[in-house]
């Protein structure tokens, strides 16, 4: 059987960028920039995403094209033993870990969009949020339900398939998100009068220079991107032949970015203007975007429209992670693609259930100061997406014949290939050493 390949370059662009933007930017970014110290972090993270992720992001994608397989079978096939195939497992249980926690949030957003559209939000103040958000995510049953309607949806674009699933709704979806994140960030930036915020995103402030602030921009880089866990090198064996993979990279690198400033912008002036503390943390956006509408005019619509786009900018995330683990059932097991969409979806919700409960039932089951809903964010992004980005760096650095790497970037040398040497370099050294050592740092081993 051939596998099916993304249909227009738009499309893949869309797809990926749709991957790899969501709630990491959009709720993750602005409270990791709010508790690091503001503008040391976004300069960590701009020169980590440089050094570091766009070449392991490369590698991934050169993986998945080359082979066209999945995660597992594709790290097999190139290197001729089955051993290797344990990059892909990495990602796997990567992928089950940010399923279950990735969907309690988008619970959260289908909850919101709900209350947008009923009206209950209108004429609510900055505390009123707060008590609502706070009242509502640690309830037993109610976000749960919701999880359970944002899986649903997620398995059913999944189950449609890539042209017909993933990449018609990445068309659909993110040009409206792209209009919507700069509305929100021009209003923030016209409206909070003072600039305490702004001032507080973009100097650099030398105590926050420090190996924990390095790796909480290493880990939210890591997912932002969605790298490390064969995201790419699955959607990357989807594409065709004739596309350019240094360049796309670099373009869904930079609509990334872009979102990930455009939603603090859109967040964090706001939060100083009302003196709530830039730590917040994790209901910052559920507390702040609401508001912040309101006083584009308390307009309901806009709300309603503005938590559409949330909830779809977790979809098209939350979707590429579930079609990581579909690719790689469908492939192994003699099952169709509904199928195993159902089933693994069904596991994870079970994990998500646990993460749901976290917050309120749960809550006093703790490790390090943080619940089990944290504890996952903190495995997958800070311990096992950096671990799959080492081990893909090396593999396509060291293992993967440097001559065949050339021809996949550079299409059977039809377009011309800038920089391989320092690629391979980064790959071979910059960004293993440098992952190890942030990782390492942070265990306190080094
Ligand atoms: N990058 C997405 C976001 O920012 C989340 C995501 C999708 C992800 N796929 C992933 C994170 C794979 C890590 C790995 O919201």
């Amino acid at each position: 059987m051939t596998r099916e390949k993304f249909s227009t370059r738009i499309g893949i662009l869309l797809a990926l960028a749709g991957s790899a933007i969501g709630l990491g930017n959009l709720w993750k970014f602005p409270y990791e920039v709010g508790s690091n110290g503001g503008g040391t972090f976004i300069l960590f993270y701009i020169l980590i995403m440089i050094f570091l992720c766009i070449p392991v992001m490369i590698a991934e994608i050169v993986v998945g094209r080359y082979t066209h397989k999945n995660i597992i079978h594709s790290f097999i096939e190139i290197s001729g033993k089955r051993s290797w195939g344990f990059i892909g497992v990495i990602g796997f249980s990567a992928a089950f870990t940010i399923m279950a926690f990735y969907s309690v949030v988008g619970g959260w957003t289908i909850e919101y969009l709900w209350n947008s559209i009923i009206g209950t939000f209108n004429g609510f103040d900055v505390p009123q949020l707060e008590q609502y958000f706070n009242e509502f995510h640690k309830n037993a049953e109610r976000p749960v339900i919701m999880t359970f309607f944002f899986m649903a949806i997620s398995t059913l674009i999944v189950m449609l398939g890539i042209v017909k699933g993933i990449e018609r709704m990445s068309k659909i979806f993110m040009p409206l998100l792209l209009f919507f994140i700069i509305i929100l960030a021009c209003e923030s930036l016209f409206s909070s009068g003072d600039n305490d915020g702004l001032e507080f995103l973009f100097t650099f402030n030398p105590d926050y220079f420090n190996s924990k602030t390095l790796l909480e921009a290493l880990g939210q880089a890591f997912f932002s991107l969605s790298l490390g866990m064969g995201v790419l090198v699955t959607y990357g064996s989807y594409m065709k032949k004739r596309e350019n993979i240094v360049k796309m990279a670099f373009s869904v690198a930079a609509l990334d970015l872009f979102f990930a400033l455009m939603a603090a912008i859109a967040i964090i002036p706001t939060l100083f203007s009302f003196g709530i503390s830039p730590e917040e943390g994790k209901g910052m956006a559920f507390i702040v975007f609401p508001s912040v509408l309101q006083k584009i005019g308390g307009s309901q619509f806009l709300m309603i429209i503005f938590f559409s786009v949330f909830l779809l900018a977790a979809i098209t995330s939350s979707i590429s992670i579930l079609e990581v683990v579909v690719s790689f059932i469908t492939d192994k097991f003699a099952i169709n693609r509904k199928k195993a969409t159902v089933i693994i979806v069904l596991i994870a919700f079970m994990l998500s259930i646990v993460c749901s409960l976290s917050f309120g039932k749960f809550s006093n089951l703790t490790l390090f100061g943080e619940n089990i809903f944290g504890i996952f964010d903190y495995i997958a992004s800070n311990i096992l997406l950096p671990l799959g980005g080492i081990c893909t760096s090396l593999f396509v650095g060291w293992r993967f014949n440097k001559e065949v790497v050339k021809q996949e970037l550079s299409n059977d040398n039809s377009i011309k290939l800038y920089g391989f040497k320092l690629l391979l370099f980064a790959l071979r050294y910059i960004a293993p050493i440098g992952i190890t050592i942030i990782l390492l740092q942070s265990i306190g081993l080094f």
